[in-house]
């Protein structure tokens, strides 16, 4: 489905991001697997991807940061030639109350999760635009779309890639590339596991499909819209989050 094309994804050392490099790479793309911290986590990934028969490598990235996004950009584009999909997930939760959220917590959630999308968006965008079928996929989340207590930092940060996206996708419909997101609800990975008990139970009753979503349910969502099957899709927003959000959407 994605044979000979390039894939970037951020935050692909585990979870989510783990999952679609995994899925893109099964479906033929070459892969640039983009770490902050885990090393050996990435290097485990990129070898479980040369598996399938695909090129890939992994680049140590602090995505918030502009400069450095901007050097492991051209370095991917030197070592692969060309890029036609960026998957923009990596992301981080530093929940609080409004009223107690630090200036820091903030920044940094905004750095990661918004900041970070517009650091790879800019500096890719142009190899993108080469391609035949360029795709841009946003990993947002329900909290984005209906907001949740403690996450103002979080919520805002996904709602703001929202934004982001259908700017994109309207700026970069004539080069024919299309930019969606994906917005999960609850997914079991690292970021989950350390949500109190009663959130859990929450999820399981509140959640119409009654359990929480793999990494894997995510990943189908983000090749769909990486192949051409979704040609004639741009600046969408896909939930993937066992019908919890559909009220409010
Ligand atoms: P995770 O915590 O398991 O993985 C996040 C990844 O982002 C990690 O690989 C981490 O190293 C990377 N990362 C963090 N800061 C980074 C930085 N400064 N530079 C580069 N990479 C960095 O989380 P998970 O669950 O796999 O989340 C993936 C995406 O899905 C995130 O954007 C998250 O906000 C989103 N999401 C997750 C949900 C869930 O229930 N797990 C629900 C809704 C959205």
């Amino acid at each position: 489905m994605l044979k000979g094309r390039t894939a970037v994804i951020t935050g692909a050392s585990r979870g989510i991001g783990r999952a679609i490099a995994l899925k893109m790479a099964q479906n033929g793309a070459n892969v640039a697997i983009i770490y902050v911290g885990n090393e050996n986590a990435a290097s485990e990934v990129c070898k479980q991807a040369e598996s399938f028969g695909v090129k890939a490598d992994y680049y140590q990235c602090d995505v918030a940061s502009f400069s450095e996004s901007q050097s492991i950009c051209k370095k991917i584009v030197a070592d692969f030639k060309t890029v036609d999909i960026l998957v923009n997930n990596a992301g981080i939760t530093r929940d609080n109350l409004m009223l107690m959220m630090s200036e820091t917590d903030f920044d940094a959630v905004i750095g990661v999760n918004l900041k970070g999308a517009f650091n790879f968006t800019r500096h890719l965008s142009r190899y993108i635009m080469k391609s035949a079928a360029g795709r841009i996929i946003n990993i947002s989340s329900i909290s984005g779309m209906m907001g949740n207590p403690g996450q103002a930092n979080y919520s805002a940060a996904k709602a703001g890639l929202i934004g982001l996206t259908k700017t994109v996708a309207k700026e970069f419909a004539v080069k024919n590339v299309t930019c969606n997101v994906v917005a999960p609800g609850f997914i079991e990975t690292d970021m989950t596991v350390a949500l109190p008990q009663a959130v859990k139970e929450y999820a399981g009753t509140a959640i119409p499909l009654k359990r929480m979503g793999t990494a894997d349910e995510v990943a189908n969502a983000v090749v769909f819209l990486a192949s051409d099957l979704s040609s004639y899709i741009t600046g969408e927003v896909i939930r993937v989050d066992g019908g919890l959000c559909m009220n409010t959407h």
